[in-house]
């Protein structure tokens, strides 16, 4: 189950450039379970077919609110009836302009007005096109009436100028889409999340590291700020995009990682730990690069700080940790839970397209006197799941405290 499992969403596409984007945010809403259908206006069916957005939907593309066989069974109503949302993206100028005056001269303006589900628009125009006045006025009108208004971002754009009016990315708007349907079950709480490897410098140019992604801590960061967590990342070095609305301390070594996260402990209600910390790094780091005059050489290592025992050792965190095995996940997973201290772990077995540099994970979920298994599936959606759960479990656990 994710937030947007079985939900119903009618995407307006109107007619921007952007409307290129929305095979993909169809997909990506369809991933978390989400049942789309497709209204096109006149102008999207100049940049993108309905074609396309029926084989990715896999529901009937429609546009005319004078299509005779979709209104003879009242098709606007039945679309405004179905929706849960309606999300317009890429929503135009003109679009935005023609729903703050309550036009209703085609299909998806005139579904606008007769649906009572919530309605959320992802502008795309040209730079000068958003900062006049009168679309600023038009949008300030439709936030007053509850749409939400979801982006744009700022940045390159088709017409070759530079400003706000980008499109959010499809994975940017989903998260947006998520956290108007999610059950705010962290809000007001803090949470800090390490993710990614380390990396212990040898010498200026090598390390020692490993195959840690980031993707499950990044994924649980966008989860938790979606929850209404107010989240800090602990970063090692990845190729992931920090989620919207977390903010994100970057390190290199496993000392820097332990050093950001103490300093941060007193403000932190949750600390997640999916970060691969390197165990030891090199006694000595060279100054210069080391050269490969010996046939055979021996690097000294020290054992590197635990950081989640650190910050479990201060009393003042819920704290959960991870376990990646290659063996006996329960076994050793229940180990670290008590001989580290923590609330909660979630183990995985790594290997077998899991766990590790892939996009996919199974959890086993450990706490002091229970467990769940929480299936294979995405990290993002795994996340969703794991975030439901620490909420419930840290609401235990402050109550039990105040007892
Ligand atoms: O002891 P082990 O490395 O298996 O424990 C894994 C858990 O401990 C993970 O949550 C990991 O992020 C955390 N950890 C840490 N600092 C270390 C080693 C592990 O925070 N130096």
């Amino acid at each position: 189950m994710t937030t947007l499992t079985d939900k119903h969403i009618v995407l307006g596409v109107t007619g921007g450039i952007a409307a290129y984007k929305t095979p993909d945010l169809v997909r990506r809403l369809r991933e978390q379970g989400a049942h789309v259908k497709v209204v096109m206006t006149d102008g999207a069916r100049e940049f993108i077919t309905p074609l396309t957005l029926q084989a990715v939907s896999g529901e009937r593309v429609s546009h005319s609110l004078l299509d005779a066989d979709a209104e003879a069974a009242m098709g606007h109503i039945e679309l405004a009836r179905w929706a849960d949302l309606v999300l317009i993206a890429p929503a135009t100028a003109d679009c935005i302009a023609r729903l703050t005056h309550g036009h209703a001269d085609d299909l998806l303006t005139t579904l606008c007005l007769a649906t009572t589900a919530p309605i959320a628009l992802a502008p795309a125009m040209n730079q000068q096109m958003w900062r006049a006045a009168i679309t600023q006025q038009n949008c300030q009108q439709l936030r007053a009436r509850g749409v939400q208004l979801l982006g744009p971002a700022e940045g390159a754009q088709a017409c070759g100028e530079v400003g706000a009016g980008r499109m959010l990315e499809p994975l940017q708007i989903v998260a947006a889409v998520q956290q108007l349907f999610a059950e705010p079950v962290l809000a007001g709480l803090k949470i800090m999340i390490t993710a990614g490897p380390t990396r212990e410098a040898l010498d200026p140019v090598r390390f020692i590291s490993n195959r840690s992604s980031g993707k499950m801590g990044y994924a649980i960061a966008a989860a938790a700020q979606t929850a209404g967590a107010q989240v800090q990342l602990v970063s090692g070095p990845v190729n992931l995009a920090v989620p919207h609305g977390v903010s994100c301390t970057k390190v290199e070594s496993a000392q820097q990682m332990y050093e950001a996260c103490l300093a941060q402990v007193a403000e932190t209600d949750i600390f997640i730990a999916t970060a691969a910390v390197a165990d030891y790094r090199p006694v000595q780091v060279a100054d210069q690069k080391i050269k490969k005059s010996q046939s055979e050489m021996q690097i000294a290592l020290v054992r590197n700080p635990d950081i989640l025992a650190a910050v479990a050792a201060t009393q003042q965190v819920f704290t959960v940790g991870f376990a990646a095995e290659t063996q006996d996940v329960e076994h050793y997973a229940r180990d670290k839970l008590q001989r580290k201290n923590l609330n909660m772990i979630a183990a995985n077995l790594v290997g077998e397209q899991l766990a590790f540099d892939q996009d996919d994970n199974a959890l086993l979920v450990l706490w002091a006197d229970g467990q769940q298994s929480l299936a294979q599936a995405s990290k993002t959606v795994l996340a969703q799941q794991l975030v439901g759960l620490i909420a419930q479990h840290y609401a235990a656990h402050t109550a039990g405290s105040a007892n």
